[in-house]
């Protein structure tokens, strides 16, 4: 498989100009070279300025953002993506997401303008985000190019076996998003448990648990500095197969981002 490093920047939420690219320039400089926005989270000019501010090349950062489910018609994908590219400072993307395959998506229409993007270079590779097994054949049955990465959410309370083995069967990538079930892994036994025996935090534990899955990568968000090291040194902590296994054990289940209750749906 490609490159494509464990742990990523998530910046949902991350809107006020100057704190997004402050905090963009400083993950660069700190180490992550993954971020991920979307055109929903009002932040792509801030992300490319945080890049633009970042003391790395810009052939260093895989950068992926993705298009909102009122610009999937064939047309509009193209001029979306034309305009993420203009907001972002950038020629290209390294990865592009059908953000979530619903209003106006429809595999015939969409797919293939990410095929396009993708043959005239503006995208290196074809995301998909939010697709349901029987959607992700439908996609696979269209598109020419091969999907690079599935962003869900996934976390130790929405283990997404079904989602993980076809991401494993198909080779793509699976990009497990809200990894630190938005705070939530704070208030789970088993996994206070695995981070009092490392001494370590929850949510170091979270995405450690995340990373050590094949073909997983997690794209935590933060706003803060503290964070930004705590969550890019989780890569590197190593579970053992008791702690991984606690944690697959974990029968609690809670699905955070309802796809009809979305913030921007309200
Ligand atoms: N494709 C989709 O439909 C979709 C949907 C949702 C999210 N996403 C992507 O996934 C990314 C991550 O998901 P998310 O933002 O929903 O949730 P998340 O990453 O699970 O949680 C973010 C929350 O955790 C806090 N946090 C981060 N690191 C921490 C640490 N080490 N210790 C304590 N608290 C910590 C953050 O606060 P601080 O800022 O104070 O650190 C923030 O409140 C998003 O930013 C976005 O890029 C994609």
């Amino acid at each position: 498989m490609s490159e494509f490093p464990n742990i990523g920047l998530g910046t949902y939420k991350n809107t006020e100009p100057e704190r997004c690219a402050d905090i963009v320039s400083t993950a660069l400089e700190t180490g992550y070279r993954h971020v991920d926005t979307a055109q929903a989270y009002d932040n792509e000019t801030y992300v490319g300025d945080g890049i633009e501010r970042a003391k790395i090349n810009r052939d260093d950062v895989f950068l992926a953002t993705k298009v909102w489910d009122d610009a999937l018609a064939y047309d509009d994908v193209l001029e979306s993506a034309g305009d993420s590219l203009d907001r972002l400072g950038v020629e290209s993307v390294d990865l592009l997401y059908v953000h979530w395959p619903r209003n106006t998506y429809d595999a015939e229409e969409t797919l293939p303008a990410f095929d396009e993007l993708r043959d005239d270079g503006t995208i290196d590779h074809v995301g998909l985000s939010n697709f349901t097994p029987e959607q992700l054949d439908e996609a696979r049955s269209v598109l020419d190019a091969p999907i690079f990465a599935h962003q869900v959410e996934m976390h130790p309370l929405l283990q997404q076996e079904e989602l993980h083995e076809y991401a494993r069967e198909d080779d793509h990538w699976l990009v497990a998003y809200a990894p630190l079930a938005r705070g939530k892994v704070t208030d789970v036994d088993e996994i206070q448990e695995v981070a009092e025996k490392h001494d370590t935090t929850p949510h170091q534990v979270s995405l450690a648990w995340l990373a050590a899955k094949e073909n997983v990568v997690a794209i935590p968000k933060t706003s803060s500095e503290d964070h930004l090291q705590e969550n890019l040194e989780a890569g590197e902590l190593e579970l053992d197969e008791d702690d991984i296994a606690a944690i697959d054990a974990i029968e609690r289940e809670e699905r955070l981002i309802d796809p009809d209750d979305a913030p921007w749906n309200r």
